[in-house]
């Protein structure tokens, strides 16, 4: 009987599993689901550049903003940090991100790699692959990939055991192996070709029931049944090389990362609103945004090297998870117009006509039994251009497209921006910091403290190569190489040179424990020559300790698993008079800091009430309570060298305040022009300033009091400007054209699902408090006070400001009828073409 029971338990199981497992196939026009074509729209966000407490939220704002998938990739480094020892805790939780996903009714897809690039330290391999005996990275070499399949097997199964693919009943409808690799593939000859071949047997032996794809494998085509998809600032160019893949587009860069020393980039709405619309004009039916939440390279996870610990990467979600407005609100609204579209889109007719010799200027029609979307494109940098269709003119904006729901009347321009503009401030929290230090004992050649078991990587080496710093397993930023010398020679002179080929990006020289000197040049992967003269007594020994400072591995180009960190070859001791030398030829290796066996990172430990400011190597410690409220918190680090930082424990990367930019591209932000080309001279931010002054704290990690902040300053910094901040929103802004509904809000946490053009906000209790400027008319300036404010026009309606004041003041949203009768008779001629400026503080 109970075997009865439990057979018809199983087949029951079965067909509701049957029953709600998705059926993805594709044709040259789209992904199937069920056989039905969709549009997808979809954006990335990385699980471990936010916390667990965080997705829910990301995953609720990208769906607000008519997303219909997220993607991520897997970051195997992270989750293996040592051969064969896992990680799947807290923000490396994939499987629950997947889950969220699918609980917000969105899908996903899964970019396995294992090989990732995304700015993530050595491109998310584990260091210690590259100590395998014979391996070869990326190519057909069997160690890397036995390891590749060992790995990629281990994560599918773990998404089947969950049944989180789309064949199961899950949310993950495509997947990805290996990453662009036909940007490099060239460099590894026939063994690239072969290993390609081999990538794609493999995936398909995965058998996961959804189709896979390949970005950037267009030239030469990805081996059938791989889909192919193009990666870049803009792909509406881009034709699969195969007759059954659909247009994909798998990373639509809507801005840019950032190195130590650079300014900060940002790519204005309009011109990621064109790449969209011009995509989806031309046939385009995939797309995903890279990044749509970028977060923060928490810990040592930044790649390189010299990659910040922000990776804003100025996506429609901020770096703390809240709307990038008006990137946010601007593309939201072509999302649900596009979406609105769909049907006549992928299944209707496309006739495209191009007007002149460059196809800058275009029109495409869609028709479907009679129903019609039309969209106008103008790709010229510099001019206005007409286009008359169906019988009516219409002005298209230089790089723009425009969108006409029914072909008749513009809907959507991708040029115009309707959505608010959100200004961030800063608001320092009330509490004064105390603080209390201590010195980082250098690590000394025989020094007993460091041959504690729990120190990794501890190595006598003779050698008379220095090895590169990969020999430490990325266990930590910091490889000390230390040694002893004695100068015996009579022709050696007493002023000698400590010689060294270092590729960077830093290092400091310790005599006899001393710290005697600090170089930060860039990074070379060819190296450079570093010298500094050291008196020394004949005869005498001195302890010489060279620690090597690892900002972030490499993580693209072909081969760059091989470039050397830290110093290589042979350090040599050269006489200055004599010219003689002496090798130095025996090292011993450490990786770490003492500080951290002292768990110095908790706050544990002894520490001094004074503060040692201003000197290389030392520990800063204090306290705070969490600021109140939910607006996102930071630390300004203001006056801080280079380091780590670590609240409570959980290390919020790595800082270097002292880290300025130049002065290039922050002048002038025209969204016009080739975004790929052009992002160094324009649109950029924090010029000759602090590249990242500002570090994210996760509120998640915080306690309500009492909360330990610590940091680990090895240039020497000056904490006493340090302080905790939180991150509203200070003031709105918005431009709306004449007989529209403008909807304004501070906050923009709980949104809801609302048509285009409105960001509604439900009851958060922040409320505008000033009207700043109101003008019903032709105003001109710019949000905020920079480059240029808000100021009124040649005419207006002269009841702007009292009805605006009506209707905001004292609110948390105020929805406004943009049109005479809210702000009376204006005195603009007929020829004016009104809207209403507004910019209201919060
Ligand atoms: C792509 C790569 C991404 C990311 C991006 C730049 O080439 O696939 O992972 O690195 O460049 O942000």
């Amino acid at each position: 009987m109970w075997i009865k029971s439990v057979f018809l338990s199983l087949f029951l199981l079965s067909i509701c599993i049957a029953s709600t497992a998705l059926n993805v196939t594709y044709d040259s026009t789209s992904l199937l689901f069920d056989g039905q074509r969709k549009l997808v729209i979809s954006g990335a966000i990385h699980y471990p550049r936010s916390t667990p407490e965080m997705w829910p939220g990301l995953i609720q704002r990208a769906k607000y903003g008519g997303l219909d998938t997220i993607e991520t990739y897997i970051f195997w480094n992270h989750h293996e940090p040592q051969y064969r020892q896992y990680d799947f805790s807290g923000n490396l939780n994939f499987i629950k991100f997947l889950k969220t996903v699918r609980d917000n009714g969105l899908n996903a897809i899964l970019r396995i790699g294992p090989y990732v690039c995304a700015e993530w330290t050595y491109g998310g391999f584990p260091v210690w692959l590259h100590h395998i005996p014979g391996i070869e990275f990326r190519t057909y070499n069997q160690p890397f990939m036995n390891e590749m399949k060992t790995f990629t097997t281990l994560i599918v199964d773990m998404v089947k055991k969950e049944k989180l693919f789309a064949s199961q009943g899950g949310p993950i409808i495509l997947a990805q192996i290996e990453n662009e690799y036909g940007d490099v593939m060239g460099s590894f000859g026939d063994g690239g070709l072969k290993y390609l071949e081999w990538c794609a047997q493999f995936a398909v032996s995965l058998d996961i029931g959804i189709p896979w794809m390949m970005c950037q494998q267009n030239n030469p085509v990805a081996p059938p049944p791989m889909l192919v998809a193009c990666n870049g600032p803009y792909c509406d160019s881009f034709t699969p090389n195969n007759s059954y893949s659909p247009k994909m587009w798998t990373e639509n860069w809507v801005g840019w990362f950032e190195n130590w020393g650079q300014s900060v980039h940002h790519r204005p709405a309009e011109d990621v609103a064109f790449s969209v619309a011009r995509f989806f004009q031309l046939n385009g039916s995939v797309m995903n945004y890279y990044m749509y939440h970028g977060g923060t390279n928490f810990g040592r996870s930044a790649g390189g090297p010299l990659i910040t610990t922000s990776y804003h990467y100025d996506a429609p979600l901020d770096e703390y998870g809240g709307l990038n407005q008006p990137k946010w609100g601007h593309l939201k609204d072509l999302h649900l117009l596009l979406k609105s579209l769909e049907k006549i889109m992928l299944y209707g007719t496309a006739t495209t006509k191009t007007f002149d010799e460059n196809n800058l200027e275009s029109s495409t029609i869609f028709e479907l039994n009679g129903t019609k979307a039309c969209f106008l494109g103008n790709s010229h940098e510099d001019k206005d251009i007409s286009i008359e269709l169906l019988g009516k003119n219409f002005t298209i904006p230089p790089w723009s497209v425009t969108i006409l729901k029914d072909c008749k009347t513009e809907t959507y321009n991708t040029a115009k921006v309707r959505a608010q503009t959100s200004v961030k401030v800063r608001v320092p929290s009330r509490t004064n910091l105390q603080w209390a230090s201590r010195k980082e004992n250098p690590i000394h050649y025989k020094d007993p403290i460091i041959d504690r078991p729990s120190l990794i990587e501890n190595k006598i080496f003779i050698s008379s190569e220095a090895p590169d710093q990969k020999i430490s397993n990325d266990t930590s930023d910091y490889l000390w190489y230390m040694t002893e010398f004695t100068v015996h020679d009579p022709k050696m002179g007493e002023e000698i040179l400590l010689h060294a080929n270092v590729s960077g990006p830093i290092i400091h020289v310790f005599l006899d424990g001393k710290h005697i000197d600090r170089w930060s040049g860039s990074y070379s992967q060819s190296g450079f020559i570093y010298e500094q003269l050291l008196n020394v007594e004949r005869g005498k020994t001195y302890r010489l300790s060279i620690l090597t400072v690892n900002v972030g591995y490499a993580n693209y180009h072909a081969h760059y698993d091989r470039y050397v960190n830290g110093i290589s070859g042979t350090v040599k001791l050269i006489s200055q008079n004599s010219m003689h030398s002496l090798a130095l030829t025996k090292w011993e290796l450490r990786s770490g800091l003492s500080g951290i066996l002292r768990n110095m990172p908790l706050g544990r430990g002894r520490w001094n009430p004074d503060v040692l400011s201003d000197r290389p190597f030392v520990w800063f410690k204090t306290t705070f309570d969490s600021p109140m409220g939910t607006d996102p918190v930071v630390v300004d680090l203001i006056g801080m060298g280079k380091g780590l930082a670590w609240v409570n424990g959980f290390n919020i990367g790595r800082f270097w305040p002292s880290a300025f930019a130049n002065n290039q591209g922050c002048d002038s932000c025209d969204y016009r022009g080739d975004y790929g080309n052009s992002r160094e001279n324009k649109c950029r931010s924090e010029c000759g300033t602090s590249t990242q002054r500002w570090y994210h704290i996760p509120r998640s990690v915080l306690k309500d009091n009492g909360n330990t902040l610590v940091l680990f300053d090895e240039f020497g910094g000056d904490p006493s400007n340090v302080s905790i901040q939180t991150v509203p929103t200070g003031e709105v802004c918005a431009n709306a054209p004449e007989d529209t509904t403008l909807v304004l809000s501070c906050e923009d946490k709980m949104l809801q699902n609302v048509p285009p053009g409105f960001y509604a906000a439900a009851a958060t209790g922040k409320i505008f408090t000033e009207v700043s400027f109101a003008s019903f008319g032709n105003a001109n300036g710019t949000c905020g006070t920079v480059p240029q404010p808000y100021q009124k026009g040649t005419c207006d309606s002269p009841n702007t400001l009292a009805a605006i004041k009506k209707a905001c003041l004292g609110k948390e949203l105020c929805v406004i009828d943009v049109s005479e009768k809210t702000f009376g008779t204006s005195n603009c001629k007929s020829d004016v073409a009104k809207k209403l400026t507004v910019s209201l503080r919060c």
